[in-house]
């Protein structure tokens, strides 16, 4: 199996939400700056035309009070003529009346359009006067006197400083206002890009809490624009669930083929050792029985090892009697051991079952004793015990049969296929340490090896969680 790949190593464009915060973020910057410069100029005009109105007002009623008597003009400027003015700012008021473009009363310098405006139609200008940016509005009449008809003109002016300043209050306050809107308008961005890409997030989470084995399809509910991605996710799943499912199948028929036939073959061989007498056929013979012999335990410890991978992809978790099952299968290896003359011993205090796959354990057991007897001299003893520690049951095996090669790193020999220094002779494929060491693993405990106590042997113990 290749280890899986490092989540980093994952080709990753960018992220959705953070581009969608950054593009809400700036569609919100931006909007803001227009109605920023909107609210601006709305304010700006509003303000010229309120001025605007109170000057023409006040020009109006001037003009208003201009009495023409026995043809001479008389003018008594009234009160609230300029007082208006300044119920809107404590601006400087300056006017001035001219008949036929001569001054007749106020302020002599104050400047007059370049062409006279028209009866009826004032005319409106913004200038410097005295220093301070002025507004005026002028006024014109024609009015017959005596001698004649006469061009009078009335204009009112007032500085712009209270205007200037209530502007820069106004725009102050659109600043204000324009940050609010911004920061608002952001913070909903955020939250929009946040919950968008919510369900994606929703569905990662339901399929990487799913355990190894579940290849149930996707029933998740999730926005129509996924639905292709969970569609084809979920077939991805069937298909994989037929396949190891036809993978097992294959495994459990391949075991049963390949047995069967070489025990046939090997049972042959005997039976023709037997009667051939011939010692160089004898030797052939004994060299095939061994090739077979290699090829049958290769064959099953390979689909073993492919049962393992997959019954520990689902491990299967049932109460399983240690006792019993090292007990039985012990029994079933005396005869093995009894052509070496091996003492099985086996011992057990009583354990609580634990929860587990029966097969599995078995199958690590039986590799571990296997190994016990097949390294093991002649007229020797294994001590098979199962006991039980304060978290974990412990099923111990324990041999005289010299330990482990010192100069090889036992975490190495537990890998697949490597065999030790000392297993020259011996048939075998390197794959018995590794189903054990897997089967423990996939029940959340530990294969471990270790000298034995007297130094005559080693002894490899599995240990299996009680939980
Ligand atoms: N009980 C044992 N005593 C000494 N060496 C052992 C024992 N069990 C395993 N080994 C060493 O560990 C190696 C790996 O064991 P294993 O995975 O069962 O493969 P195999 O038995 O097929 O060689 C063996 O080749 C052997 O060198
Ligand atoms: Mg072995």
């Amino acid at each position: 199996m290749s280890p899986p790949r490092p989540e980093s190593q994952l080709r990753t464009s960018g992220s959705l939400s953070r581009r969608l915060t950054l593009r809400l973020v700036l569609s919100a910057a931006f909007l803001t700056l227009v109605l920023f410069f909107v609210v601006l100029a709305f304010v700006r005009d509003i303000s010229q035309r309120t001025q605007d109105s109170i000057l023409l007002a006040s020009a109006t009623s001037i003009m208003d009070s201009l009495r023409v008597e026995a043809g001479q003009i008389t003018l008594d400027i009234p009160y609230a003529a300029l007082s208006m003015l300044g119920n809107v700012s404590n601006d400087r008021v300056f006017y001035n009346v001219r008949k036929d473009g001569e001054v007749l009363t106020g302020y002599e310098d104050l400047p007059a359009p370049s062409q006279a405006p028209s009866p009826g139609a004032p005319s409106y200008a913004t200038e410097e006067y005295r220093g301070a940016s002025l507004r005026r509005v002028t006024l014109a009449r024609r009015l017959s006197l005596d001698g004649g008809p006469a061009d009078i003109e009335i204009t009112v002016a007032q500085t712009r400083e209270g205007q200037t300043a209530e502007l820069a209050r106004l725009t102050r306050w659109a600043l204000m206002m324009g940050g609010g809107f911004f920061l608002v308008s952001a913070l909903i961005g955020i939250w929009a890009a946040q919950s968008s890409v919510q369900p994606l997030h929703a569905l990662t989470g339901v399929v990487s809490r799913r355990g190894p084995k579940d290849l149930r399809p996707v029933r998740h509910a999730v926005p129509s624009e996924m639905a292709p991605l969970v569609q084809s996710l979920n077939r991805f799943i069937e298909r994989l669930r037929v396949s190891l499912a036809r993978s097992e199948d294959f495994i459990a028929e391949a075991a049963h083929r390949v047995r069967t036939p070489l025990a046939t073959v090997r049972a042959q061989a005997e039976i023709t050792l037997r009667r051939v007498e011939k010692a160089e056929n004898r030797a052939s013979l004994r060299e095939m029985i061994r090739a077979i012999d290699e090829s049958s335990r290769a064959a099953g410890q390979l689909l073993d090892h492919a049962m393992v991978t997959f019954r520990t992809d689902s491990l299967e978790r049932k109460p399983v009697d240690l006792d019993g099952l090292a007990r039985d299968l012990v029994e079933r290896l005396r005869p093995v051991a009894d052509l070496k003359d091996i003492d099985l011993q086996y011992s057990c205090a009583g354990v609580s079952p634990l929860r587990g796959d029966a097969i599995l354990i078995q199958n690590a057991v039986r590799n571990i004793l296997d190994n016990a007897i097949k390294y093991a001299p002649s007229e020797t003893g294994v001590l098979i015990d199962v006991r039980q520690g304060p978290l974990d049951v412990i099923i111990s095996v324990t041999d005289e049969a010299g330990g482990f090669p010192a100069e090889e790193d036992t975490a190495v020999l537990t890998q697949r296929f490597v065999r030790g220094s000392n297993a020259a002779g011996t048939i075998g494929s390197g794959l018995g340490l590794t189903i054990a060491r897997e089967v423990a693993e996939a029940h959340g405990g530990k294969l471990v090896i270790e000298p034995s106590s007297t130094g005559a042997g080693a002894c490899v113990s599995l240990s299996f969680p009680l939980r």
